[in-house]
């Protein structure tokens, strides 16, 4: 009798090892915060805690576990340091930022050491393999719009920390097409006075329209420059090649007359983006902060999106049981030869495969890990707030008229 339980026992424990591989019950991310991801932060830890509190068990067969490194600077010392922490804890992938510092230390250890890095930071200029790539390029969108316009003659004022691919694909149209550009990096500017100086100099050559290529503060920190020197009557045009044209404060530079035109990649009516925020916004600020009072960045919802990726590339690996767990080597990122991890390329190639439904629409990739099949749309300021605008034949291959599609 006592025989036949252990045996039962035994024969079930062979039945559920076989039936899943030896699939880990935990999942270890790690993550890469800097000191201006607070809300990203936030919004990773939630996505987390949305996942985990899933009751049904097709949806949420691991649990999901983190581990945070916040990094001060970006520097290769103090990235080579996280990097290492997180890769000795066994982490089976790495979430997190860069910046234009910090980028290739961070994609040489992921390559090295085969450890996948998902990210919302700005794509990266070179084909690198290990980083998926949340944010979507707007160089194919920016180019058509432009096209649009029938702009020859703008100004474009651009941050090299987002990286150099706009730049790059404005200057060769400007010289393929004979456009008269403007160019003038604004990225290292600290005193607001420095703006009003570029845009004085720009009204002397009867400079009309602007690109302007940055992130959404050092955007609004221009346009109110703009406001001040009353560079915003009819006339004017501004294209604001960023994500989070919601997220910008526009009223004032639109009530002048001049015309405003932006991208945004959270679609409000999407029913996964209204029931998110329904719930962010219950949230307690001193666990999460700036979840309340503070605009949702689109780099918040990139955020969102990327633990959606996470948790469902490794239900992909569970269900095909591909054995994950970590054995052997405690990691040490600094070996020579490096010694890569031996699931890595099961996983990234699992992360690259994965479709599905985020706060940013369809989310799927290409073999680079770049986004693919998405949807930007574009938006022009209008009485009333800003509306969604109709660009035929600008490149869309998707054929969504309501959008601008890649
Ligand atoms: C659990 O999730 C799966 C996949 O989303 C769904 O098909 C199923 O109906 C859900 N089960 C329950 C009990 O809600
Ligand atoms: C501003 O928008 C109006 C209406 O769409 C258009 O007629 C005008 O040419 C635009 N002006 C500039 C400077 O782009
Ligand atoms: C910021 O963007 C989010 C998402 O699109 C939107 O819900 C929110 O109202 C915006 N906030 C502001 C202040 O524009
Ligand atoms: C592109 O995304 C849509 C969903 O938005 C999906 O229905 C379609 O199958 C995808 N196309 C490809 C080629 O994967």
């Amino acid at each position: 009798m006592g025989h036949r339980i252990i045996a039962t026992v035994l024969f079930c424990v062979w039945l559920f090892g076989k039936s899943h591989g030896a699939f880990p019950n935990q999942i270890n991310i790690g993550g890469l915060f800097m000191r201006s991801t607070v809300q990203e932060h936030s919004a990773f830890r939630f996505a987390v805690q949305l996942y985990n509190t899933n009751q049904n068990v097709t949806e949420k067969p691991f649990h999901l576990n983190y581990n945070v490194d916040n990094l001060e600077s970006s520097n290769s010392f103090s990235v080579t340091h996280a990097f290492c922490s997180q890769f000795s804890r066994g982490v089976y992938a790495i979430f997190g930022f860069y910046d234009q510092k910090s980028m290739n230390t961070l994609t040489s250890f992921c390559g090295a050491l085969h450890t996948s890095f998902i990210t919302p930071s700005f794509p990266a200029d070179a084909d690198v393999q290990f980083v998926i790539q949340m944010r979507p390029p707007l160089r194919g969108v920016v180019l058509s719009l432009l096209a649009h316009y029938k702009w020859e003659k703008f100004v474009y004022l651009y941050d090299t920390e987002r990286g150099f691919s706009i730049l790059q694909a404005i200057m060769e149209s400007a010289v393929a097409n004979n456009w008269q550009v403007t160019a003038r990096s604004v990225g290292s500017i600290v005193d607001p006075t420095e703006y009003k100086r570029i845009i004085e100099e720009m009204d002397r050559r009867q400079e009309k329209c602007f690109l302007i290529d940055c992130e959404v503060g050092r955007i609004n920190t221009i346009l109110e420059q703009v406001v001040t020197l009353g560079k915003n009557s009819r006339g004017y045009h501004y294209i604001l090649a960023n994500l989070g044209f919601a997220n910008m404060t526009l009223d004032k530079v639109f009530a002048g007359g001049a015309n405003i035109t932006g991208f945004q990649i959270i679609n409000p009516e999407n029913p996964i983006v209204t029931q998110f925020i329904q719930r962010w916004e219950r949230l307690d600020e001193r666990e999460f902060p700036e979840a309340k009072g503070t605009p949702l960045k689109y780099t918040s919802a990139l955020t969102h999106d990327a633990v959606l990726v996470l948790a469902e590339a490794f239900r992909y690996l569970r269900r095909q049981r591909v054995d994950v767990s970590r054995r052997g080597s405690a990691g040490d990122c600094l070996a020579n030869p490096a010694v890569p991890w031996s699931q890595g390329i099961d996983i990234e190639r699992a992360l690259k495969m994965v479709q599905v439904q985020g706060m940013t629409g369809n989310i799927q990739f290409d073999s680079f890990g770049r986004r693919s099949n998405y949807s930007i749309d574009v938006y022009e300021m209008k009485i009333g707030g800003p509306k969604k605008v109709i660009i035929t034949g600008a490149g869309g291959r998707r054929g969504d008229a309501s959008s601008l599609s890649v």
